[in-house]
């Protein structure tokens, strides 16, 4: 298989794919997970091929945009891999990661087997664009896209929401970081994940404090 042709016809299709799709959850998202994949991939023993590909479809179809049909993005890439001559074993694990990969998909779920090194490397390089410089970036994109306010002290941030009222929520954006943001660098599984996420959980925790001070009118 010409591997290097797959993956460049890869970025076409996903690039196309996501034109016009909101700031926070676009092309470049999916650019910079495939990066953070291949650095976490030099550190673990893993299918980096079926790693690439889950890295550069995950985000094919949002459920949040698509009627909350959460299976529309396994199915379009099922149809390209198929499309493109891969075979049914690798596309059939590249469609169960970009089922599985999602932070959504986790919540609500209880203690459950051991997730492959594939996903795990998926999921540290999906997490970690959440978090740091970028992921303030992102959160206030979102956040902006979906009119909320930055930030209101009256509305207090809920840590412990469920699926449901997680993707219901209209909190302003500062609770994001509360809710889902600062909990992301204890879910990483790699070590070289780990590292970067303490710098990046670091930074917003700056960000926080700079933030607030500024909002009280404080130096
Ligand atoms: P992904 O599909 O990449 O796993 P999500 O769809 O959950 O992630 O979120 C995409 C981006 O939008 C992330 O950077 C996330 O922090 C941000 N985001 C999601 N929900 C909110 C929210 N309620 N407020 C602010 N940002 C949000
Ligand atoms: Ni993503």
């Amino acid at each position: 298989m010409d591997r290097a042709g797959l993956i460049e016809r890869t970025k076409a299709f996903v690039k196309g794919s996501l034109e016009g799709a909101e700031g926070g959850h676009d092309w470049s998202h999916t650019q910079r997970v495939h990066r953070t994949a291949l650095l976490l991939l030099e550190g673990e023993r893993a299918d980096a091929l079926v790693v690439e590909l889950a890295a550069l479809m995950h985000d094919l179809a949002d459920s949040k945009f698509h009627n909350g049909d959460e299976a529309l993005g396994g199915r379009l890439a099922e149809g390209f891999l198929r499309d493109q001559g891969v075979g049914a074993a690798t596309t059939a694990q590249v469609v169960e990661l970009i089922g599985t990969m999602s932070f959504r998909h986790g919540l609500g779920e209880g203690p459950g087997t051991e997730p492959s090194m594939e996903l795990k490397i998926l999921q540290d390089a999906d997490r970690l664009d959440a978090m740091g410089a970028v992921g303030i970036a992102r959160a206030f994109s979102y956040g902006g896209f979906k009119n909320r306010a930055l930030h209101d002290p009256n509305v207090p941030p809920d840590p412990n929401m469920d699926k449901q009222a997680y993707k219901s929520s209209t909190a302003p954006t500062i609770n994001h970081f509360y809710e889902k943001l600062l909990l992301l660098k204890d879910q990483m599984h790699t070590p070289t994940a780990k590292r970067l996420a303490a710098q990046r959980h670091a930074f917003m925790l700056e960000f926080l404090d700079r933030f607030l001070k500024e909002w009280e009118g404080k130096e």
